[in-house]
């Protein structure tokens, strides 16, 4: 198959120009003013922006947590990201206490196999790292899982000793790994949960405030602290706070190569979303919603390159039957929103139209800062002779409204309900297929294929 995008605007985190794109199966070949060359497909973008297929790297399809399993499996999950403009995700396989690293992919990809609608790979998350799990992470690398995810927080669960972390960090340093940090002090903020639901403070609302800014900045500050000791990067999931971005600034004032993603709800929504009733259960997610000037300070972050990365920490759960597992506290609300069909849009019109990065940035920031960090690029994450043709037609004019009755995530309520935005997915290609045009699917589950991805930390 050979497709032709005639007249664009190409926009990639360092181009912009008007051209043609040539399609040869799954790959861009020629670039370049008025191509003479036959197609089967030919796709006018004349007015359209076209980029590069926006780069998830944070989400969870089917995560068994908070006594369910997030609402997305990996066909919906991934076909609502390519309505949203999305063309792959990183997942997170989840490696339980006393099972192999190789034992937690395989069940993560018995899962994903034949499911996905986009390109996809898994970070793993690691609970247990002892010495002799050296050899068993390089293996996991060595089939393309180059990033793991190591939590501070989620006593008995998920969370890891200072002795892991060190352990892990040394361990996938030397290999071109990274760890993925969720950076918050989580023996604490048992503490101070423990504290409310013995005072009555049970509402949605007190999830936000038993975990305290300070809780974040002081994981961060920890990590990083571990990873020089380790010699190794690290970069820090769902980045929330002025506070956390500070200590991620300070470190790579100094040299460290400490990085950090933030989410399109840290960037647009605040504390005073949870109100006093049950409807604020929508947004307990982890960490929570910040007191409003801290979006502005992420912004600053995202401008100034303390901040690489936008993705969306997407892990739906519905308000019926899930979140009303929390109803009497909010200690057993499942953790989680859906957002991986929003990014795009919403960072488009908060970030671009709005005038608060550039159109390269937003690129980079939605897509190929993604690609660099965990081992995909080039072929993933651009526009350029040689690349995946994973490409996104974007209107830029085009205005729309956000809601659950539109949108296509298995979940019952959207995180930007009513929100109107300037700028709108058109049409979007998956290694050279069209899978999204005229506000259809028109691939099928089981297109998506795993990524193999490489040393991290090109960036
Ligand atoms: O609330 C959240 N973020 N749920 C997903 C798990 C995690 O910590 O990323
Ligand atoms: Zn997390
Ligand atoms: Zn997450």
């Amino acid at each position: 198959m050979k497709t032709l995008i005639r007249n664009g605007r190409v926009v990639t985190a360092v181009d912009d120009y008007i051209a043609d794109i040539f399609i040869d199966g799954e790959t861009v070949t020629t670039i370049g003013k008025m191509l003479d060359a036959e197609a089967d497909v030919v796709i006018d973008a004349s007015g359209k922006i076209v980029i590069p297929g926006g780069i998830d790297p944070h989400t969870h399809m089917e995560l068994p947590f908070g006594g369910t399993q997030s609402s997305d499996d990996f066909f919906t999950g991934t076909r609502a990201a390519a309505f949203g403009g999305t063309t792959t995700i990183i997942d997170f396989a989840v490696q339980y206490k006393g099972e192999s690293m190789i034992e937690a992919v395989d069940n993560w990809h018995a899962k994903a196999e034949g499911k996905c609608a986009i390109d996809y790979g898994f970070h793993l998350i690691t609970t247990d790292f002892e010495d002799h799990h050296t050899e068993q992470m390089y293996t996991v690398m060595d089939e393309g899982i180059t990033s793991f995810k190591l939590f501070m927080a989620y006593p008995g669960v998920f969370l890891v000793d200072d002795a892991t972390i060190f352990r892990a960090m040394s361990a996938a340093g030397q290999r071109g790994g990274l760890i993925c940090m969720h950076a918050e002090n989580g023996i604490v903020i048992n503490e101070i949960i423990k504290r409310f639901i013995a005072d009555g403070r049970t509402a949605p609302k007190y999830h936000a405030l038993s975990r305290p800014t300070i809780a974040e900045a002081e994981g961060v500050h920890r990590a990083i602290a571990i990873a020089e000791m380790a010699e190794s990067p690290v970069y820090i999931v769902h980045l929330s706070s002025a506070d956390a971005l500070n200590k991620v600034r300070e470190a790579r004032d100094r040299g460290i190569p400490a990085f950090a993603e933030t989410c399109p709800q840290y960037l647009f929504r605040s504390i005073d979303d949870y109100g006093d009733g049950w409807d604020g259960a929508k947004y307990v997610f982890t960490p929570p919603l910040r007191e409003k000037h801290n979006c502005g300070e992420l912004w600053k972050g995202l401008k100034m390159d303390d901040l690489q990365v936008i993705s969306t920490d997407h892990c739906p759960f519905c308000m019926k039957e899930q979140k009303e597992l929390g109803r009497e506290s909010f200690d057993k609300i499942p953790n989680g929103a859906p957002g991986v069909e929003n990014r795009m849009s919403l960072i488009y019109n908060g970030g671009v139209v709005e005038n608060r990065i550039s159109l390269n940035r937003f690129v980079e920031l939605t897509s190929t800062a993604a690609a660099k960090m965990f081992g995909m690029f080039p072929k993933k994450g651009t526009i350029a002779v040689g690349s995946d043709a994973d490409i996104v037609i974007f209107d830029p004019e085009k205005e729309h409204t956000f809601g659950v009755e539109s949108e296509h995530m298995n979940v019952d309520y959207s995180t930007y309900e009513g929100w109107k935005v300037k700028g709108k997915v058109e049409t979007v290609l998956s290694r050279g297929r069209v899978i999204i045009e005229n506000g259809e699917h028109k691939g099928k589950a089981g297109d998506g294929q795993f990524i193999k991805r490489g040393e991290c930390v090109k960036i």
